[in-house]
């Protein structure tokens, strides 16, 4: 027998509701990906490096020129000047960002605190590197940290922490109150942030995105990661990005050397490309996916399921309660994919230990029109 070094790591419930939306042919709205393609000029310059010969390794920091562009984007949207060569690093996606910053910092028997309902991939990562996951629990319903439970999770074994901003699975947003309050805590202590800000551009009504970037106290110990997956409409091209302060890059670097090398060369020089050429992009996508969680929240509005519209991220979690108050949110979830052809994800299986009185599914908006619309229709008949 193997003994396993993740003994509790089994399929995800990702991949178990995309299988049960295949096989019962329900609309896919659980794992996070567009059902539609991403911009024509960006495909299309794919192909172009991809025929023109760009097909061997990049460099293992990533292309400059696309390293140049994050750096550009940074300085105009954050009002932060990095250096495209000391502190921008591309990664075969975020992922990978992540599990390398975890591997770069925790040592055996660190403390690292994540925020529940948290994304799968930070405490595998934390148990890979020999440290342990502190799990806080956000409160809820509007998802905000405890910070009196912070205070009192922070301790001398205490190495790193985890913000999600905008937060999967909530859509909730951190303010610049709470990155200063945040600073506050973890001021002369040696302790790290690790900022998972794959949805940096998908924040709603006229709302600000509070990136780490923008605050310099915070930034002197802190990797911020996102996705240009997320950001492009091409999750299956896993491409991100890392940005720290020089020393943390270079250990930051030390082990992405080894993970992975280096991003997928064709993609970055694309994305580089159409990242010059099409600056507007980003600047349009909180409208673009405003209107995506308008229509379905305006036609959910006539179900029986209750919510608060998403302030960011392309997520909207739902309380099923006035449905199926009998169910946990598996067991929902299975019935509403089996019996009434909507996949979804409970909400329960991003925490270490779900409150037992959460009834709430996440539906991903990030659709066609036509797929919200036909998803709605399903919904509002239960
Ligand atoms: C919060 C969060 N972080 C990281 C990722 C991973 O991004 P990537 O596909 O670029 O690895 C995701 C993808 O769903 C996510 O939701």
């Amino acid at each position: 027998m193997i003994q396993s070094k993740l003994p509790s790591v089994g399929t995800t419930i990702f991949t178990t509701m995309s299988q049960l939306a295949a096989q019962t042919g329900a609309i896919n709205l659980s794992q996070g990906f567009p059902d539609f393609d991403g911009p024509e000029a960006l495909r299309e310059a794919v192909a172009r490096h991809v025929m023109a010969g760009h097909n061997q390794y990049a460099p293992m920091t990533g292309l400059p020129a696309l390293r140049e562009q994050v750096a550009a984007k940074v300085a105009a949207l954050y009002g932060r000047v990095v250096s495209a060569e000391h502190e921008v690093t591309i990664t075969p996606g975020a992922t990978e960002a992540l599990f390398c910053a975890i591997q770069a910092l925790v040592r055996t028997g660190d403390e690292v605190i994540v925020f529940d309902p948290s994304y799968d991939s930070y405490a595998p990562a934390v148990e890979l590197a020999g440290g342990r996951c502190i799990h806080l629990q956000l409160k809820r319903p509007d998802f905000s940290i405890d910070w009196q439970a912070l205070a009192e999770a922070i301790g001398p074994r205490t190495r790193l922490i985890v913000l999600n901003t905008p937060h999967n699975p909530s859509g909730a947003l951190i303010a610049r109150a709470d990155l200063d309050q945040l600073a506050g805590l973890i001021r002369g202590r040696d302790i790290y942030l690790l900022s998972d800000e794959v949805y940096e551009h998908l924040v709603f009504d006229g709302r600000e995105h509070a990136s780490v970037l923008r605050h310099e106290e915070l930034y002197q110990r802190a990797l911020v990661v996102s996705s240009f997956g997320k950001t492009y409409h091409v999750t299956g091209w896993k491409t991100g990005y890392v940005i720290a302060p020089p020393a943390l890059s270079a250990e930051l670097r030390k082990v992405h050397q080894y993970v992975s090398f280096c991003g997928v060369t064709p993609l970055q020089w694309a994305l580089a490309d159409f990242m010059a050429a099409y600056p507007q992009h980003i600047a349009e996508l909180p409208d673009f996916y405003q209107a995506k969680r308008d229509l379905f929240c305006d036609l959910l509005a006539a179900s029986r399921f209750t919510f608060t519209r998403s302030p960011g991220t392309y997520f909207q979690v739902a309380d099923y309660s006035a449905i199926r108050p009998d169910l946990n949110d598996v067991q929902m979830a299975e019935w509403l994919a089996r019996e009434h052809g909507v996949a979804t994800i409970p909400v329960s299986v991003f925490y270490q230990e779900a409150p037992a009185d959460l009834r709430l599914v996440r539906f991903c908006f990030a659709k066609r029109e036509e797929t919200l619309r036909q998803a709605a229709q399903r919904l509002c008949a239960i």
